[in-house]
C-alpha cells in the first residue's frame, strides 16, 4: 500500500543529532527519509531502528553538495513516498583551524556541506511545497553561527548564512502555508563534541551555565515542534537551544 503518512527528509539523520530528530519526527506519525553520506554506516544505521520500532524510517543517500543529485534525490522521495511536507537541514561536518592555518579545502568543504547543501535541498523541494500549499522547513545552525568561535570562521560563517537563508526564504513563502526557521543548538553530546580536545571541550562546558551539554533528544523535541502543522505562526524565527550559553 502507497505510503499515507506526512514525509519528511532529514539530512545527515543518521548522525548524532540527526537520528534523534528522525525518531522524533517519526514517534510525531511522519514517514522519515534519513538522509547520509556513509552508505555501509547507514545500512547498520537504519537496521538499528528497524529493530528498535521505527520502521517508518528510510534512507535516501544524496550527495547535498551535487545540485543536480540533489534535484533528482527530492524527486525519488517523492514518487516513492509522496510529496515532502518537512525538510530538515541537519547536514553538518566540522573541519576546525585558525585562520593563519586554515587551508581552501577546509574552508570550502565546510561551506559545500553546512550552507551549499542547504540552498541545494530548500531549491529541491520548493516547487514541491508551493504546489502543496503547505511545508515545514527547518534549518539545523549552531551557537557558534551566533557568536563566532575560535578556530571556526568556516563553520561559523556558514551557520551563520544560513539564518540569512531561512529569513529570506520565510519572507517568500508566508503567505502559501510555508514556514522556514532556524534552531541553533549549543553544544550537544555528539561525537562531534567528543572530537574537540579534551582540555578545549571542558572549558567550553564551563561556560554552559546549565553546566552540562545538550541531549539529541532535546534538539529532537523543539524540531518536532516546528514541524508540527500548528505551528504555522513561528516563521523566520532562530530559536537558540544551548542551556544559556548564548543568549542575543
Ligand atoms: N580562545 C583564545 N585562544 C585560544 C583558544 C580560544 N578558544 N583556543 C586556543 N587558543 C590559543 C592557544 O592558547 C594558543 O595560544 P599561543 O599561540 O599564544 O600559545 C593558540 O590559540 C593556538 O593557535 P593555533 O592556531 O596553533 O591553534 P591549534 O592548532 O592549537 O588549535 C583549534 C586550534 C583547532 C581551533 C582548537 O583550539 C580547537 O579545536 N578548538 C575548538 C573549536 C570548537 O569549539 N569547535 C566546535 C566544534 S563542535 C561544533 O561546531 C558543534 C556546534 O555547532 C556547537
Amino acid at each position: 500500500m502507497a505510503n499515507q503518512a506526512p514525509v519528511a527528509w532529514v539530512t545527515g539523520g543518521t548522525g548524532g543529532i540527526g537520528t534523534a530528530i528522525c525518531r522524533s519526527l517519526a514517534d510525531a506519525g511522519y514517514l522519515v527519509v534519513a538522509g547520509y553520506r556513509n552508505p555501509d554506516k547507514a545500512k547498520t544505521w537504519l537496521e538499528t531502528q528497524h529493530a528498535d520500532g521505527y520502521n517508518n524510517i528510510e534512507l535516501s543517500g544524496v550527495d547535498l553538495a551535487d545540485h543536480n543529485a540533489c534535484l533528482q534525490g527530492a524527486q525519488d522521495i517523492h514518487d516513492k513516498y509522496g510529496p515532502i511536507s518537512v525538510l530538515v537541514n541537519c547536514a553538518g561536518i566540522t573541519r576546525d583551524g585558525t585562520m593563519k592555518k586554515m587551508s581552501y579545502e577546509q574552508w570550502y568543504e565546510v561551506l559545500d556541506t553546512n550552507l551549499n547543501s542547504v540552498f541545494n535541498t530548500c531549491r529541491s523541494v520548493i516547487e514541491m511545497m508551493l504546489e502543496h500549499g503547505y511545508g515545514r522547513i527547518i534549518n539545523i545552525s549552531s551557537i557558534n553561527g551566533r557568536k563566532g568561535q575560535f578556530g571556526q570562521v568556516n563553520y561559523a560563517a556558514a551557520k551563520a548564512g544560513m539564518h540569512g537563508l531561512t529569513m529570506s526564504l520565510a519572507q517568500e513563502t508566508a503567505t502559501k502555508g510555508i514556514t522556514v526557521n532556524t534552531v541553533s543548538p549549543g553544544y550537544i553530546a555528539t561525537d562531534m563534541i567528543m572530537n574537540i580536545p579534551e582540555k578545549v571541550r571542558e572549558a567550553i562546558r564551563e561556560t554552559i551555565p546549565v553546566k552540562r551539554y545538550g541531549t539529541p533528544e532535546e534538539i529532537g523535541r523543539l524540531v518536532t515542534f516546528l514541524a508540527d502543522k500548528e505551528s504555522g505562526f513561528i516563521t523566520g524565527a532562530n530559536i537558540d537551544i544551548n542551556g544559556g550559553q548564548f543568549m542575543g
